[in-house]
């Protein structure tokens, strides 16, 4: 198949590039390399011998997306772009809503433009909002409490229209839980560029000697140590769950919402320890006050995935651990480790 992924320099892109590759897939890499490294792609392309199509551009570019989709004719187009981090959201909200919303509006024109009626969709957990129940399930009420997660959930809400409109469109909304590791070569993996905000690359980056201490957020929780559960998938995992979906986009019609989690519940303390292990490094902490806007627990009912997409999480809390540490080790300061 001709597969187009926007955003696919970024941590997750770049993985799922990898798998598609590997799977004999023509690809375009469209990206504008806001939050990411070419470097990333270079390694790709070294790793799997194969070579690819790439644009670089902003999907807000509504000219240049759509010649590239008329270029490119693909069959399917994975849509990763866009901005993630929850903070910057409350404070910067309309660059957020232009960049995740009126950003895949012009995907999507350019689609139509293109003749292309398949999308796989980077959604999130945090669509869900407060838990209702445990584990969430694709029938939980959505209700998102921060401008990022309206902006998942405003385009899942865009897509189930665009599939409604006509009967050949097709639309995989991906709601990933917390995606974290590297693929086992350690050439590629999570890259932030300033102070990491989210637990893996922060605890990586104590183990490498480039933070002090990890404050853990919140010891009083009620969960079975007292701070907070997630459900951890494997970035691995993860990309494979989008080979799957692209295989399931091109022999179905409509809008499917799939959880992608493992549906196991881990605490901040049970990845210290694993990481620990992981690495054979310590992992000095402190417990500090509860992050505002942190829920005590969440994780997946991953069911649906298993039945619809014939996917299930392969690698385990250890498995990310011993990916993230050896992409750390071998790369201190991430893709500029090289310069
Ligand atoms: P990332 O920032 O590493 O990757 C996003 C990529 O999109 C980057 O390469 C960036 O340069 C590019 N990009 C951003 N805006 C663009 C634009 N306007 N035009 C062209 N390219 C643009 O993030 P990631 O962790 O790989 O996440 C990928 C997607 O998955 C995002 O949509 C994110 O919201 C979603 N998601 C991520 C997580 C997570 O924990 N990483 C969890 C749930 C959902
Ligand atoms: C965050 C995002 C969410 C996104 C998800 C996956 C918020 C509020 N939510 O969720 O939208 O989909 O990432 O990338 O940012 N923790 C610490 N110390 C740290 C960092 C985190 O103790 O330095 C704790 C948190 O309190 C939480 C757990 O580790 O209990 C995981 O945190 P994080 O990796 O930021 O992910 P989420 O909060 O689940």
């Amino acid at each position: 198949m001709r597969v187009f992924l926007t955003g696919g320099a970024g941590y997750i892109g770049s993985h799922t590039l990898l798998e598609v590759l590997s799977q004999d897939h023509q690809v375009c890499v469209y990206d504008d390399f806001s939050n990411s490294e070419p470097e990333a792609l270079k390694r790709v392309a070294k790793l799997t011998n194969r070579s690819f199509d790439t644009v670089e551009g902003d999907v807000l570019d509504r000219a240049k997306i759509q010649q590239s989709l008329i270029d490119f004719k693909p069959d399917v187009v994975v849509h990763f772009a866009g901005k993630k981090a929850v903070g910057e959201s409350t404070e910067k909200p309309l660059m957020y809503y232009r960049n995740n919303v009126d950003g895949t509006l012009a995907l999507l024109e350019g689609m139509e433009a293109a003749g292309c009626k398949r999308i796989v969709f980077s959604s999130s957990a945090t669509v869900y909002g407060e838990p209702h129940y445990l584990p969430y399930d694709e029938h939980h009420p959505l209700a998102p409490t921060n401008p990022y997660g309206m902006t998942k959930y405003m385009v899942e809400l865009i897509l189930k229209d665009w599939c409604a409109s006509n009967v050949k469109n097709t639309a995989v909304l991906l709601r990933y839980f917390n995606p974290v590791g590297a693929h086992e070569s350690g050439e590629i993996g999570e890259d932030p560029n300033d102070i990491p905000n989210n637990l893996m690359p922060f605890v990586s980056q104590v183990a490498v000697g480039r933070r002090e201490k990890l404050s853990v957020f919140g010891g009083d929780y009620e969960t079975h140590d007292g701070t907070g559960v997630r459900d951890y998938i494997h970035v691995v995992d993860l990309a494979k769950a989008h080979a799957a979906a692209i295989q399931f986009a091109d022999g179905h019609s409509g809008c499917e919402a799939i959880n992608v989690g493992s549906g196991q519940g881990s605490s901040v303390l049970d990845l210290v320890e694993a990481f620990k292990s992981a690495s054979g490094r310590d992992i000095p902490y402190e417990v500090v006050a509860r992050r505002a806007g942190d829920i005590a627990e969440f994780y997946a009912d991953p069911t649906k995935a298993d039945k619809i997409l014939g996917w299930k999480t392969e690698r385990n809390l250890s498995d990310m651990c011993k990916s993230a540490w050896n992409w750390q080790s071998r790369n201190p300061k991430g893709y500029n480790s090289i310069k």
